[in-house]
């Protein structure tokens, strides 16, 4: 499914829309260059899964963060500091492709082997022209 978005709204309906119809043991890939959009996806559905606003953003980096929502949990990772399988594959993260957890990963290219099969794929690519449109990718 391909969705054309004009702001960063319109991106949280997309995730929003997404979010709906993720279940426990889900992993979604979330790619795009810097600043592509990809913690504003994640974010919107974290939000949409029942992620409580008041955890939502962490000042502090980590690789995996880990939250609670609605009917699962959630764990949202960002591998863009990681540049080596056997190092993300040592921070334990097939323990969250299986329910109660939703995955959601950030630069999933740095390990795309270690995702399982059935990953949803959201790419994100930015507009050449226009700075705040952006073309969304879910497979
Ligand atoms: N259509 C849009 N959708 C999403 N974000 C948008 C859009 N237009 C502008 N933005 C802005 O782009 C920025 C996206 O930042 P975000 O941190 O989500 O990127 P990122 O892909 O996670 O980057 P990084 O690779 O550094 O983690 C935000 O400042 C957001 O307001
Ligand atoms: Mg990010």
């Amino acid at each position: 499914m391909k969705h054309s978005t004009h702001n960063e709204s319109e991106t949280v309906e997309v995730a929003t829309g997404l979010a709906a119809t993720l279940k426990p043991g889900d992993v979604v890939a979330v790619s795009g260059e810097l600043g592509a959009g990809k913690s504003v996806f994640c974010r919107a559905v974290m939000r949409a899964l029942g992620v409580a606003d008041k955890a939502l953003p962490s000042p502090t980096f980590s690789i995996i963060q880990e939250y609670d929502a609605d009917d699962c949990r959630v764990a949202h990772m960002d591998w863009y500091r990681l540049d080596e399988v056997t190092e993300i594959e040592m921070l334990g993260v097939r323990d969250f492709f299986l329910p109660p957890w939703i995955c959601l990963v950030e630069w999933p290219e740095r390990a795309a082997d270690l995702l399982p099969e059935g990953t949803i794929q959201v790419r994100i690519q930015c507009d050449t022209d226009h700075m705040a449109w952006r073309l969304i990718q879910v497979r």
